[in-house]
């Protein structure tokens, strides 16, 4: 089967490069001709682990393609998945701009019975205005879909070829086949539903992930005054099957393009259709409240900022990734800088420095390392920020400065708290034991 995939993002490129590999013709379509340029050279344009290789293997055997030409590559597919970015603003309001411009790019070239399948990540009343557009813009006969996507970045490759579900939301019969085909040696379960469903399941799975870490947090933030361990906790209550110890550890709140945004628009979309008050509001803004207060608390834990060296280990805002979006670091490294601190900042794939993060007039006071060993070794206080394993297999006794009072700040409980104490830090997790302040 022959597919056009329009957005080369971080969602469109990997399904162009999975779906190449299935043996199916794609053709990976973006305006932007440096971008596209790149990945016909099997470059990807951030850090994906496998997809290089993936992107060289299918274009050597001639399964993907990418360019800027829609007039190619539309007439030839059978199914256009539109994969382009859908910002939305502060208070969850979806921009469809890109959506439209691709449909708007599209549509000269559709041929009749088409199917164009919505997978970026759209409010469930989009895929109407999906159709709408379109019948504005064409007498062309065609279908509206929605596959949406349940990859995380990091593991994207593996997910894609593992997923747990694929959803297709569609109207027709011929459809869903079509759509089914599309994913044929996937062995996953197919959920075929509506197109307004498949939406809504986006966004739930995301708030439902989003909900159990924010619950995750609040309790761990109980612990802390009562002299429960949350990790015992988590423990105890994940025997029972319904609850489970999957995906459940405490930290500085979620972060990355997906978390924040889903939720913030689904409360948005919950408001503009009555629900005032929702639980999507409540979790987004704990979540965005909590890195503030936990930096509090723990500028009261180490005396204050100002004057300390501390080193921040793990900007990106997961492991395996250089994505910075909403990573804890793009808040607490400027905050850490305006309260006086030196900052020294590792990651094996991420920078602060590449996107302006790090305000100039605090450059002096800023700096990147390409080694942890080498950000670790003046630092008063080590931030354990993300848990790439190159940093939670560390061996920091081996950089523990004899003499001095050494503070480590376990952000997401990677550690054992004995294993930091007899390497002679000053240990504090995420709501592990009553903290006195
Ligand atoms: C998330 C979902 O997990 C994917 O299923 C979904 O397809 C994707 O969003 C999307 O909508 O495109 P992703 O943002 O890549 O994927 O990352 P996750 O691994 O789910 O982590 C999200 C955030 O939650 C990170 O900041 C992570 O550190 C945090 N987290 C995760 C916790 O704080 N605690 C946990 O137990 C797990």
């Amino acid at each position: 089967m022959t597919i056009s995939i329009i957005g080369t993002g971080f969602v469109g490129v990997v399904s162009a490069a999975v779906f190449a590999s299935f043996g199916h013709t794609v053709y990976g379509i973006d305006i932007d001709e440096k971008k596209i340029r790149m990945l016909q050279k099997a470059q990807p344009p951030f850090y994906e682990p496998n997809l290089a290789e993936l992107l060289r293997e299918t274009q050597q055997s001639n399964q993907l393609h990418f360019t800027t030409d829609y007039s190619v590559a539309i007439p030839q597919s059978e199914i256009c998945i539109i994969a382009v970015g859908t910002p939305s603003g502060k208070d969850g309001s979806v921009d469809l701009t890109y959506v439209d411009a691709a449909l708007t790019s599209l549509a000269e070239y559709l041929v009749p019975n088409q199917i164009i399948a919505i997978k970026s990540t759209v409010p469930p009343h989009a895929v109407d205005h999906v159709k709408s557009k379109l019948s504005e813009l064409t007498k062309t006969p065609c279908y509206v879909a929605t596959i949406p996507e349940f990859l995380r970045e990091g593991s994207a490759v593996y997910d894609t070829l593992h997923p747990s579900r694929i959803v297709i939301g569609a109207d027709q019969p011929e459809v869903f086949a079509k759509l089914e085909q599309l994913h044929k040696p996937l062995a996953a379960p197919v959920i075929k539903i509506n197109p307004a469903s498949a939406q809504m399941s986006k966004y739930a799975a995301n708030a439902y992930l989003a909900t159990r870490i924010m619950f995750a947090n609040q309790l761990a933030d109980l612990c802390e005054t009562n002299g429960a361990d949350v990790q015992e906790v988590l423990t105890a209550i994940g025997y029972d099957p319904r609850i489970g110890s999957h995906y459940w550890y405490p930290g500085l709140g979620y972060g990355g393009s997906c978390f924040p945004k889903d939720v913030r628009e689904l409360a948005h979309y919950s408001r503009s259709v009555g629900a005032k008050h929702n639980l999507f509001n409540k979790i987004q803004d704990l979540n965005e409240e909590r890195l503030s207060q936990l930096l509090a608390s723990y500028s009261k834990w180490v005396g204050g900022w100002d004057g300390k060296t501390v080193a921040v280990l793990g900007l990106a805002f997961k492991p395996n990734t250089d994505d910075v979006r909403e990573a804890p670091s793009t808040h607490i490294v400027p905050e850490l800088l305006r309260q006086g601190a030196r900052v020294y900042g590792y990651d094996p794939e991420a920078s602060l420095l590449k996107f302006n993060i790090v305000p100039t007039e605090h450059f002096q006071q800023y700096r990147e390392f390409e080694s942890l060993a080498a950000a670790v070794q003046d630092a008063d206080i080590l931030l354990a920020l993300i848990e790439w394993p190159i940093i939670t297999s560390f061996d920091f006794g081996s950089v523990r400065k004899a003499g001095s009072k050494q503070w480590f700040i376990d952000a997401r409980n990677q550690f054992d708290p004995k294993q930091v104490q007899d390497w002679g830090f000053l240990y504090r997790g995420v709501g592990r034991g009553r903290i006195d302040q």
